[in-house]
């Protein structure tokens, strides 16, 4: 029999996905299978011409000017690493918020640790919104670039990122939007945003596959390569071909994974991301207010002001997060995510570190049951214990 269980774990990684996925990524491995770009024969060139249907779809899903801006990572900590250890040279300094997720601090913290950069943090308050004049005071002559999570993965709120890229604009410092909480869930338009660079991840809300991400290079951005290798092109030099998106995408894709996103991206097109947003917005609002209503409950959000995505955090009082989550599932079947969530700076801007919090994280696929559900869970939690 099946288990009966209730996903609200979706900004770790969004489960189920649309039956076409599935479908695409094991079509790929049984009948495809090829190597994309590299040999001459049919199934290369099918599996090229699946990669770049992929591309190009992504490219037009986010705005981007041309599919080649769009390149092809592991996840979006990959599409991160790229970005920040390809544009910074020592000497560089770079701007980030309190909010910015793991993915973003080790690789500044390593970099500044080993003397090559200097980073400053900006806190934000403790709805998790940033005020973008702290953010321009932090300016300086060597300021290179200005890193910023489009919404917080504890909170939801949903920071000003036009406004930052404007800014960095008019400064002429290079801005990458951490795009992983959004992309799939709110309306995301690059020409709007104007990122230099901007990360995503394939597998939560553009419900592709794990192993897939994103990185959008603006053209025109100079960026070194991070990995060096075969691409199928130019292969009796011993340099990267300077074409993208080759230049940053050496070694063998993940084809099916691959596959799967460009059925994620159909979904989502077929669906409308308006819908999307107005269900995941919807479920959200009435599991922060269901929340409230419970006695010993504290819940942490964005404030009626600033847009949020469909992340819910929480604590009891009296009460470990961590055990929590770990009732919540063995006796009610909810799956969510407790403790630190990989941002612990935004943990201290809403006061929960080292606490952390219990996070409850919606999909398109989660119902009103299923939130109506977990909030009888928390309130018979909080009378019991
Ligand atoms: C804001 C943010 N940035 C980056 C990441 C890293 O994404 P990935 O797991 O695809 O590397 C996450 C994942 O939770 C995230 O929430």
């Amino acid at each position: 029999m099946e288990e009966k269980i209730i996903y609200f774990d979706n900004a770790a990684t969004s489960w189920p996905k649309p039956e076409h996925v599935y479908k695409a990524a094991e079509n790929y491995l049984r009948n495809g299978g090829a190597n994309p770009g590299r040999s001459g024969h049919t199934r290369s060139i099918h599996a090229d011409r699946l990669v770049f249907e992929t591309r190009e779809r992504a490219a037009s899903f986010l705005g981007a000017g041309q599919p080649e801006e769009i390149i092809f990572t592991l996840n979006a900590t990959d599409s991160l690493n790229m970005a920040i250890k390809g544009v910074l040279v020592p000497g560089d300094h770079v701007i980030c918020t309190s909010l910015e997720h793991n993915s973003v601090l080790r690789p500044l913290g390593s970099l500044s640790r080993n003397g090559l950069i200097t980073t400053t943090m900006i806190s934000c308050d403790s709805s998790g919104y940033l005020d973008t004049e702290d953010l321009e005071r932090a300016i300086r002559p060597d300021t290179k670039l200005i890193v910023c999570t489009h919404a917080s993965n504890i909170i939801g709120t949903v920071l000003p990122v036009e406004e930052i890229s404007s800014l960095a604009w008019k400064k002429g410092i290079l801005f990458l939007l951490d795009a992983a909480q959004t992309a799939g869930s709110i309306p995301l338009n690059l020409q709007e945003i104007k990122p230099h660079l901007a990360a995503f991840t394939g597998h939560k809300g553009l419900l592709g596959p794990p192993g897939v991400g994103l990185l959008y290079v603006r053209k025109g951005v100079n960026i070194k390569p991070w990995r060096e290798g075969g691409t199928g092109s130019r292969s009796e030099e011993d340099r990267q071909p300077e074409m993208m998106p080759d230049y940053l995408e050496a070694g063998t894709m993940n084809t099916p994974g691959l596959a799967g996103l460009n059925e994620g991206l159909k979904f989502i097109e077929k669906t409308g991301i308006s819908l999307i947003t107005e269900h995941e917005s919807y479920l959200a609002r009435k599991l922060r207010q269901g929340l409230k209503e419970i006695g010993r409950v504290k819940v942490f959000n964005a404030g009626t002001e600033h847009q949020s995505v469909a992340v819910v955090s929480f604590v009891m009082e009296g009460m470990d997060s961590g055990e929590l989550g770990y009732i919540l599932e063995q006796a009610y079947g909810i799956l969510c995510r407790t403790g630190l969530h990989c941002a612990p700076h935004a943990h201290r801007s809403i006061g929960t570190f080292p606490q952390g919090t219990v996070r409850f994280s919606l999909g398109y696929f989660n119902q009103e049951e299923e939130v109506e559900q977990a909030l009888e869970a928390v309130k018979e939690l909080a009378s019991r214990f």
